[in-house]
């Protein structure tokens, strides 16, 4: 069977594996997991493509093993991107209402919009979100649709998404290699956050950190809207070359006992009396070497977490959070993370992992899955409310202000 209108295909590049996820959303609009396919993913670090030929293996590894577990060929995909080449903008536009009784028509708002996604970037760069983030009507502000209402000026405030179009290039050009035509980009940040971020969080105030292998993706939401988002370019990988090189011992080595026996609070360190020592070809006591692992883990975790608050205090919102921290990603299940974030953010923290999503327990329960299924989630509000538009009578479809009008949409549905 092939992958028709039915199903959408979601494919996250991770630094560690690429996951490919089939699925749809059924009638009570829950997200339904029809299968998915992992793979180790080689030739990416810290988020980013640095061999081509390695990742496209990886990307057809996954896509393959989805395939076999659901009977379907994947054809198209919507694709995740992060990196420290992302970075965003908030834009202002603003243009008079000269229609009789100033009525705003959507001829206005298209008008401004284009004007508005005149984004004043340079040229290696590309823009791969452009989210609305208001309207304001003469001086009203909080504006969610303007058409119909009546006001001399009307004006957009826009957080437009950018990143290399290098790096873009590669991501799309890995997935093209895989034979698999690329329906869009999604960044990674946002489509985590569409997978375990509440409404209520979105509205109140929340800090979303997805914490992955190479990178760890920041998005931080107020009033149901993105407003700023940030790729710091480490993750769990960091912490597992550390305690490689502290314990002398190889990486997988490593990595399985940071995933089985670290924990970045103290008092836990005895856990690693369960290790057998022979493997780890080191003369030092047990004690000793539970230290120098607690030690190792916990400095790399507070370093990480303490880089990441120090750029949202740089954007001002470590008050702005009522819903705290809400961490995801495969070293969100680093034992002892979750204490220490709230200890250093000041906030309640919570695990977040993919809601009202029905599957095989190992995919919704795990958070290393958060990103490819929000992948999903969010294709789907993109897709869902761009048809709605193009039946619209007298409006073009097909370019990006039908992507606009599909944000406007997803923010009325809200
Ligand atoms: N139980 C666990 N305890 C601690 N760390 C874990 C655990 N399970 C997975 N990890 C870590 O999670 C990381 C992988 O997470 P994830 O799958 O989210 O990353 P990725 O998507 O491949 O990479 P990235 O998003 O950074 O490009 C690895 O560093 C791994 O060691
Ligand atoms: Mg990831």
């Amino acid at each position: 069977m092939a992958v028709n209108d039915e199903y959408m295909v979601g494919i996250d590049i991770g630094t560690t594996k690429v996951t490919t996820l089939i699925g749809n959303f059924g009638k009570n609009s829950t997200f339904k997991i029809k299968g998915y396919g992992i793979s180790e993913c080689r030739g990416m670090k810290k988020g980013l493509i640095v061999d081509i030929n390695e990742a496209t293996k990886s990307i057809l590894k996954s896509v393959d093993s989805a395939e076999r577990s659901t009977k379907t060929f994947i054809d198209k995909a919507f694709i995740g991107i992060t990196g420290k080449h992302i970075s965003f903008i908030n834009n202002w536009s603003e243009t008079s209402i000269n229609s009789p009784n100033h009525l705003i028509r959507k001829i206005d708002v298209d008008r401004l919009l284009t004007q508005a996604n005149k984004v004043n970037i340079s040229s290696s760069n590309e823009i791969v979100h452009t989210l609305i983030k208001q309207f304001v009507i003469d001086d009203e502000k909080g504006i969610i649709d303007p058409i119909g209402l009546s006001a001399r000026k009307l004006a957009v405030e826009l957080l437009a998404v950018y990143g290399s179009s290098s790096q873009i290039s590669n991501i799309i050009n890995s997935i093209k290699n895989s034979k698999i035509e690329v329906q869009d980009i999604i960044l990674e940040a946002l489509a985590s956050s569409e997978a375990v971020l509440t409404p209520e969080e979105k509205e109140s105030g929340v800090i979303l950190l997805d914490i992955g292998g190479g990178t760890t993706d920041v998005a931080l939401y107020k009033d149901k809207k993105m407003i700023f988002t940030y790729c710091l370019p480490v993750g769990g990988n960091l912490i597992t070359n550390d305690i490689s090189i502290g314990l002398n011992i190889t990486f997988p080595k490593a990595e399985d006992i940071k995933k089985k026996y670290a924990n970045v609070d103290y008092n836990f360190y005895e856990n690693l009396n369960k290790v057998n020592m022979e493997e780890i070809k080191i003369n030092h006591s047990k004690t000793t070497l539970n230290i120098r692992l607690y030690n190792i883990v916990n400095s790399r975790a507070r370093e990480m977490m303490m880089l990441i608050k120090e750029k949202i205090e740089e954007y001002g919102f470590m008050h702005s959070a009522p819903c705290g921290v809400v961490i995801t990603g495969g070293t969100s299940q680093l034992k002892g993370l979750k204490a220490l974030t709230s200890s250093i953010f000041d906030l309640p923290v919570r695990l977040g992992l993919p809601y009202e999503v029905e599957g095989p327990a190992e995919v919704i329960n795990n958070p290393i899955y958060s990103t490819v299924v929000g992948l999903l989630k969010y294709a789907y509000q993109l897709e869902n409310f761009t048809e709605l538009e193009k039946h619209d009578e007298g409006i073009e479809s097909g370019g990006f202000l039908d992507r606009f009008r599909s944000f406007i949409s997803k923010i009325l549905k809200n």
